[in-house]
């Protein structure tokens, strides 16, 4: 049920036969247009349009290993699956998983520092970090700072959180890099695709080369395939021109379901508050009691949890104390109307 805005629709078919007639098919202005766009949007100085975020996270990894002597990866235990075979792919040495709190889904700055705290050798690793459902680590900030002291660099996957705001900064430019998500069931959905941002112009520009086998300076010694089509380049740009409009249609739906949170005496994480703005990616509503699964029984109409699974630990329960109301683009009314009859208690 993935909807794309009808100005997006619009303006690809307005501009896709310009692509066939003047041959452009890969390396062109569309894909000029979607870094330009984002380095505007998220005020990065750097940004690059590849095939996933996927993609995106993996010519990181590959190139903190290969040129910045970064020899290990941790990531966070609620991130999905893809994520631990991305950093195990890179070819760093898996190290293992910081735990998450129920607050955010994420892990606070103190459980990120116990993990650290435990390492060896902690600047010859790189965090792969998450933001979850939409929101960005509320200590984000802290987290970057004891990365920076202990020279571990840090990646931000973005997958979750184009559009996600804390104190005014998006994801991504708080560590070395980070990589948004286009695919078709993120926040602000074109089906397939990543954004690399950064401020960091050595590792943009190792970034460019990379993913197109760096076959025209022939520098580095690993690179592969990981370009945007000119097509994918411009349906992304369609879409993305569209993203506050995008997010602020959830912002209606999401303030019908918190009226009736509000009410009903759910608990939820707000999408606004403690300098967030979240995108909206998902609604989450958080339960505190000792049998979570009894509580939400009354509510049928959910989209999958995050993560219904963890990846390391669970202490906080995560994995059953969390269930996501539907919420993109374009919902339709009856759905909304028979969430809210289902919050009432
Ligand atoms: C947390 C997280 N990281 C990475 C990805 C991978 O994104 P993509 O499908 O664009 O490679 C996803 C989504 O699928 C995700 O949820």
């Amino acid at each position: 049920m993935i909807k794309l805005p009808k100005p997006s629709l619009e303006f690809f078919q307005e501009n896709q036969g310009e692509i066939f007639s003047s041959g452009n098919l890969a390396e062109g202005k569309w894909n000029v247009a979607v870094a330009e766009w984002c380095c505007k949007y998220t005020s990065s100085d750097y940004a690059l349009a590849v095939n996933s975020n996927g993609g995106g996270l993996f010519t990181l990894l590959r190139l903190l290993k290969e040129y910045r002597g970064k020899k290990k990866v941790f990531i966070q235990s609620n991130t999905m699956y893809g994520v631990r075979t991305i950093a195990i792919t890179s070819g760093l040495e898996f190290c293992g998983y910081v735990n998450c709190s129920l607050n955010y889904l994420m892990p606070t700055y103190q459980q990120v520092e116990n993990f650290i705290n435990r390492l060896d050798k902690p600047e010859e690793c790189v965090f792969l970090l998450t933001h979850i459902g939409g929101w960005v680590n509320p200590d984000i900030q802290k987290i970057a700072e004891l990365c920076k002291e202990k020279e571990i660099s840090l990646i931000e996957d973005c997958a979750h959180s184009l559009g996600s705001l804390l104190n005014n900064q998006h994801t991504g430019l708080f560590g070395d890099a980070g990589v948004y998500s286009l695919y078709a069931t993120k926040a602000v959905p074109v089906g397939e695709g990543g954004i690399i941002v950064s401020n960091d112009q050595e590792l943009h520009e190792m970034a460019e080369k990379f993913v197109i086998y760096d076959r025209f300076d022939q520098k580095l010694d690993v690179g592969v395939n990981f370009r945007m089509s000119e097509i994918n380049a411009l349906l992304s740009y369609s879409v993305l021109k569209e993203t506050e409009k995008i997010i602020e249609n959830k912002y209606i739906i999401s303030e019908k379901y918190q009226n009736a949170c509000n009410k009903f005496g759910w608990d939820y994480i707000p999408p606004l508050g403690d300098g967030q703005k979240s995108n909206l990616y998902k609604f989450i509503l958080i339960s505190l009691s000792e049998t979570p699964k009894k509580e939400f029984a009354q509510i049928t109409k959910r989209t999958s949890p995050v993560y219904d699974y963890t990846l390391g630990e669970d202490k906080a329960n995560i994995t059953q104390k969390h269930i996501c109301l539907p919420i993109w683009y374009g919902l339709e009314d009856n759905i909304i109307e028979s969430v809210l009859l289902e919050l009432e208690r």
